[in-house]
């Protein structure tokens, strides 16, 4: 599967746009939110405490994501303009026919459906724009308001994995939740170590 190399801008429903990392104020801004979040840190490699030494290099991280064919990590923007979160769609498997997601919000931009409405997107993008035959997400059994998302965004529950991912130094279960198009897919189970890349 020939993939691109870009991130590409995505528009969601309720007037959002998701687009690539860029080295600039507005999303070192988010970046900074995001580290003190109790969460994220703990979910992605967010830099707690916040520098902006080291808010530079989280972008330049996700620049790398893409250009080793590791996935695409957007930025969600809200209709005035303002960097709300994000959402990563990471490749996993050689073939890419699988592929899991990732997100967040700054605490500022929670509360209005923005993440399952920018979840929506990117897996569209993903299912019909890259031609992915499977989508996984994992979300923590306590994490209502990330269950909420996942099924708003078209996601099915389809099992419990215990003891699956290791956050904040401890294993944990993960719900897992799909969404395919046709076509084969390894087993979760068999996946070589548990839990997606960390944006
Ligand atoms: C998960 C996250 C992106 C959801 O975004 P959000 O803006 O808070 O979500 P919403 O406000 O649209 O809420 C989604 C649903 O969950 C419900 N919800 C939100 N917080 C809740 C809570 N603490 N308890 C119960 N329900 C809650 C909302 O009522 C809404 O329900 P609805 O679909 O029936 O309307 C955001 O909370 C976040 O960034 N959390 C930290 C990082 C994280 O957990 N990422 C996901 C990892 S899997």
């Amino acid at each position: 599967m020939e993939l691109p190399d870009r991130v590409p801008r995505l528009t969601a429903r309720t007037g959002l746009t998701l687009r690539p990392w860029q080295l600039a104020g507005p999303d070192l801004e988010l970046v900074r939110q995001a580290a003190q979040d109790d969460y994220i840190p703990a979910i992605t490699t967010v830099p707690r405490p916040y520098t902006d030494a080291e808010g530079e290099e989280f972008v330049r991280r996700q620049w790398q994501r893409t250009a080793r064919g590791g996935g695409y990590p957007f930025v969600i923007v809200a209709p005035e303009g303002r960097p709300i979160g994000s959402v990563g769609l990471w490749l996993k498997d050689p073939g890419q026919e699988c592929a899991s997601l990732g997100y967040w919000l700054a605490a500022s931009g929670r509360g209005r459906g923005a993440a399952s409405a920018a979840l929506e997107a990117a897996a569209d993008w993903a299912l019909h724009g890259l031609g992915i035959a499977r989508l996984e997400l994992h979300v923590e059994p306590w994490n209502t308001a990330s269950l909420r998302t996942a099924q708003r965004a078209g996601f099915r529950r389809e099992a419990l994995l215990r003891r699956w991912r290791q956050v904040a130094g401890e294993r944990r279960d993960m719900v897992l939740y799909a969404l395919h198009n046709s076509g084969p897919c390894p087993p979760a189970q068999q996946a070589p170590s548990g839990g997606p890349a960390r944006g």
